[in-house]
């Protein structure tokens, strides 16, 4: 822990993100006891609130992971789980009355009390930022951008001018999106450089911070089992998923303007594509594990529109409840074709990868909720047990499994004898299931994130030629896309998603390995 101050200023602390994201990551952090000694957070909103407002306002969705568990036992009054560490039961055996009943306990967040007096919130209901309140009072000043682009660099200006005069150090972190294409993000990354450095701004893609995100390079880089295999040599496919079982409910507004290619794919699978992919960086610095990064980015080929297909959902009715369609939400246009749903088969071009496709999908209104990513790996040559498998050898390859969420596992398909007197072969799977080995809960992707920006650590922030590069390969395709006015291919809400997903797919040989 340092000993200077430190001011965490939420601007757009009334929205969506700041509520369920940014104010939670900073409370864990408060409770963790990972937050600097002296610490301030002012939050700054155009919609008007006193400060009582918008304590109740955040209060509302504060949870601590302890809280949460506890919220799971049927009776407040102990027993403490064993497993807390012990400064933690100290603390609730002295705060948490013992007849507290679980109703209570489901929002009884134990430290709000505790913490609420330090979120002294400024809120303020004109466009233009003062921040008066912060000369001379602190050393470091971090910004947090939970606004839309379009305001982004007003504000910066105002933090900027500011900020110039202070000492300490003064970081933005700034939210996607980071325009809709090669030329709006390149304008907003130039118009940011007026006033910031590159070192001052953090972009932000929350997949970065997610556990098993994280682990992906542990996964490569420190098991001698995996590095090996990590090539075209012996990898097929690689498969990136993402999916959600509800649909966009309210945020039509902005969802419509840019749609799921946007929205997830060009930032937070692309992300994880080139963790997945990138040569050995020289070390763990920042710099040098975004230098390999932006060489897979580079290297791969931009997307046409045959490499990709789009859908959208419709309603539907299940069981006497009915779903709605996206074009039902009243935030979005009518006949709208913007696509909540598509698949894209993207190549590297590099001596490793050449050849090899890697499968992105995803979707909203789907059947379900789950992130992962599939590596599916090629035939045994002259595999012995080939008649074990009947004409689908493909059912005998292996399969690598990273779920990022939910249920945080790493799970490895292998080909397996079905213990008895025959020879009878089955899938089995070697399972690290976290919840089994990792009984403690896992922070969230903001906690990670929030905490590295106040570190000064980037190396899970996106950097400028990054950025770029995931735009250019994106670009021309949305802008056939958009221009062309492609119909995207309709699912029904809930369902595994449009047809035009197995063509795809198919297409290069490879089969989804999420619908088994
Ligand atoms: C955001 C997208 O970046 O990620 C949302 O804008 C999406 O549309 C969200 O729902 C998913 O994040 P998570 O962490 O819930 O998987």
């Amino acid at each position: 822990k340092e000993e200077s101050t430190l001011s965490i200023t939420v601007v757009g602390a009334s929205g969506d993100l700041a509520k369920k994201k940014i104010f939670p990551a900073l409370f864990a952090l408060f409770y963790e006891d990972w937050l600097p000694e002296n610490f301030t957070v002012f939050g700054y909103a155009r919609t008007k609130l006193n400060d009582e407002e918008l304590r109740n306002m955040i209060s509302g969705t504060l949870t601590c992971r302890v809280n949460q568990r506890f919220s799971t036992l049927p009776d407040l009054s102990f027993p403490i789980p064993h497993d807390l560490n012990a400064d933690t039961r100290e603390h609730l055996q002295g705060k948490l009355p013992h007849t507290a009943k679980p109703s209570y306990l489901k929002n009884f967040e134990l430290p709000i009390e505790a913490v609420l007096h330090m979120y002294s919130c400024g809120t303020r209901n004109e466009n233009r930022l003062h921040f008066n309140l912060l000369a001379g009072k602190v050393s470091n000043r971090l910004f947090y951008l939970s606004i839309p682009p379009n305001i982004f660099v007003d504000v910066v200006r105002s933090v900027s001018l500011r900020a110039s005069s202070l000492n300490g150090w003064t970081r933005v972190i700034v939210e996607k999106p980071f325009g809709r294409d090669s030329e709006s993000s390149g304008e907003l990354t130039r118009c940011l450089k007026q006033y910031l450095t590159e070192d001052q701004i953090f972009r932000i893609d929350h997949y970065l911070g997610k556990e098993l995100v994280e682990n992906l390079s542990v996964l490569r880089f420190s098991n001698l089992v995996f590095e090996p295999l990590w090539s075209r040599d012996y990898i097929r496919n690689v498969q990136l998923i993402f999916s959600e079982d509800f649909g966009t409910e309210g945020r039509g507004g902005y969802f419509d303007n840019y749609g799921i290619i946007r929205d997830i794919m060009q930032n937070h699978l692309l992300q994880i594509l080139a963790l997945f992919a990138m040569e050995t960086p020289v070390s763990l610095d920042a710099e040098d594990v975004r230098n390999e990064k932006v060489k897979v980015l580079r290297s791969m080929k931009p997307l046409k529109l045959g490499d990709v297909i789009v859908g959208q959902y419709k309603g539907h009715s299940k069981s006497g409840k009915s779903y709605p369609a996206y074009t039902d939400d009243p935030t979005v246009p009518k006949g709208s074709l913007t696509p909540t749903f598509a698949a894209a088969a993207l190549f590297i071009n590099n001596a490793r990868w050449d050849g090899v496709p890697f499968l992105m999908k995803a979707g909203k209104a789907l059947h379900t909720r789950r992130a992962e990513v599939r590596v599916q790996f090629r035939h045994v040559p002259g595999n012995l047990y080939k008649r074990n498998f009947g004409t689908d050898l493909d059912m005998a390859t292996n399969e690598l499994v990273l779920r990022v969420q939910p249920d945080e596992a790493i799970y490895l398909r292998i080909n397996n004898k079905v213990p008895g007197l025959g020879m009878r072969l089955d899938r089995s799977d070697l399972n690290l299931l976290y919840s089994a080995r990792y009984p403690r809960e896992i922070p969230d992707a903001y906690e990670r994130l929030l905490l590295d920006a106040i570190a000064g650590e980037r190396r899970l922030f996106i950097r400028s030629d990054e950025l770029d590069a995931a735009w250019a390969l994106f670009t021309p395709m949305l802008k056939e896309l958009e221009e062309k006015k492609i119909v995207p291919e309709l699912y029904p809400h809930g369902s595994r998603g449009p047809v035009g997903a197995h063509y795809l797919a198919a297409k290069y040989n490879v089969r989804w390995g999420d619908l088994g």
